[in-house]
């Protein structure tokens, strides 16, 4: 993990309100949130902003990224597309560590329809607070990469 602290937050129209919420929640703790919408609520097609947010993990100008859609797996999807991009839906603290731990995720996802504010916010907490512990599962991640050609 670096030290830059750069994050880019996108979603989908069913996720802008809890978006909002973690930007505001993860700027309180001296991330700079790079939000990139939408921020009108017309119904808009998920795969884009997950590309869009991806793009920018995977061109090194954000650390992490965190995207949102109704469930989290269509916008998880469309990230893990891109290059470079290990992303995983989190439903649980749990889960958003070992992501972190185990599997050096990039990016994580949230549906706005499945979890509540309260325990959205303690998973992103886990989630960037949580180290990739290198060793035999630097092996696996390397053979994950493999598999893009
Ligand atoms: C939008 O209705 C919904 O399909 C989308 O937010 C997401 O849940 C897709 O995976």
């Amino acid at each position: 993990m670096t030290d830059s602290k750069r994050i880019v937050l996108s979603s989908d129209h069913a996720a802008i309100p809890l978006r909002l919420v973690i930007a505001d929640h993860i700027a309180a703790q001296g991330w700079d949130v790079v939000d990139i919408g939408p921020t009108t609520p017309e119904s808009t097609h998920y795969p884009k902003h997950g590309e869009a947010a991806a793009r920018q993990v995977a061109a090194g100008d954000c650390q992490f990224g965190i995207i949102l859609c109704g469930t989290g797996q269509g916008i998880m999807m469309a990230a893990n597309k891109v290059k470079g991009i290990r992303c995983g839906v989190c439903v649980d603290t749990f889960s958003a560590r070992m992501i972190r731990q185990h599997n050096d995720a990039n990016m994580m996802s949230l549906g706005a329809r499945v979890v509540g504010e309260g325990l959205a916010l303690d998973i992103v907490d886990a989630f960037l607070n949580t180290r990739f512990e290198g060793g035999r599962h630097a092996t696996r991640v390397d053979m994950i990469d493999a598999l893009e050609g």
